[in-house]
């Protein structure tokens, strides 16, 4: 069973949009999987399974020691266990262990869970992640074999990626180099992005670009369909690319698919329209780099 968190304390840059868009690519793929919603605003629970009080929330479990299976909901659909969100999870109590959601994560593993009858082994667990919640993201990157970082190519976004980066690495050198960094997530890319082209260099210089999920209309749309096999876009626009991206997100993050650091400036590179040579032109690097610090160039 692998556990991966999707993290970025920059709040909006697509965490719970593409958890929900892999659990979805996974079950496609025949896998089962569980859903951890470490977000006190629990949209993704809430798309999945409905608002949950924090009684029956994950809030629960890392108070009162409630076993998780207490609040998780079976969603066939995607074949997956959801442990709901609640907005109890934005004031635990500062003795919270830090290995408290570690602890639920592998109680769930280490049960064969029997829900409504059936044998429940997970394949993949994935915590999503909330904005703006150093402490709950440290918590998750605890419980974490890996971790994968969605981010908006801003020069704002930029800066703010730093803090999530250097938090993945604190915790890695105290886990002794667990969780591993998956890399970044290029989300939002629009065909043609000139912002992205310049700053991709910034980023993809020291950690690997997984694969780029684009600006897509059919994403923003989704999440409320009546139907809850139609709420993400693998599952109601299957053939459309951005659902083609993100299987490959979920190919490359499980394994899968083999990937490379050139994979992911190729790919980028392909939604920009442009070479992956000019994505990280090595003799303009330093003098770009000093001009976003604002450096007179
Ligand atoms: N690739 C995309 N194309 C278009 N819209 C997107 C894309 N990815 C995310 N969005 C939209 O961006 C907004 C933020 O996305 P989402 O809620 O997934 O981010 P988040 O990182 O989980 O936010 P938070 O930090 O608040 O948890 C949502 O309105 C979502 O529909
Ligand atoms: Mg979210």
């Amino acid at each position: 069973m692998k556990i991966l968190a999707i993290a970025q304390s920059k709040g909006g840059t697509g965490k719970t949009t593409i958890a929900l868009n892999l659990l979805a690519a996974s079950s496609e793929a025949g896998h089962r999987s569980v859903l951890v919603d470490a977000d006190h605003h629990a949209a993704g629970s809430t798309v999945m399974v409905g608002f949950s009080p924090p009684e029956r929330s994950l809030s629960a479990v890392l108070r009162h020691n409630v076993h998780p299976l207490e609040v998780a909901h079976l969603v066939p659909e995607f074949n997956c266990l959801v442990l709901p969100g609640s907005y109890a999870l934005s004031d635990l109590p500062q003795d919270t262990p830090l290995n408290a959601l570690s602890d639920c994560v592998h109680s769930i593993a280490s049960e064969p869970l029997d829900i409504s009858d059936q044998a429940f082994s997970p394949d993949l667990v994935i915590i999503d992640c909330p904005g703006g919640d150093v402490a709950m993201t440290r918590m998750a990157l605890y419980a974490a074999d890996c971790v994968a970082v969605p981010m908006n190519f801003s020069a704002l976004d930029l800066t703010a990626n730093e803090t999530t980066i250097n938090l993945i690495a604190a915790v890695r050198e105290l886990r002794g180099g667990r969780p591993s960094l998956a890399g970044i997530i290029p989300n939002r890319i629009q065909r043609g992005d000139s912002v992205a082209r310049d700053l991709a260099f910034l980023v993809a210089s020291r950690i690997p670009l997984l694969p780029t999920i684009p600006e897509s209309n059919l994403i923003r749309r989704t999440g409320s369909a009546v139907d809850i096999g139609r709420r993400v876009v693998v599952m109601s626009h299957p053939k459309s690319s951005a659902a083609q991206q993100f299987r490959q997100l979920f190919g490359v993050l499980n394994g899968d698919r083999p990937w490379s650091r050139e994979d992911g400036l190729r790919n980028l590179a392909e939604q920009l329209r442009t070479t992956a040579e000019e994505l990280l032109p090595e003799s303009e690097e330093a003098e770009r780099g000093m001009a976003l610090q604002g450096t007179p160039a």
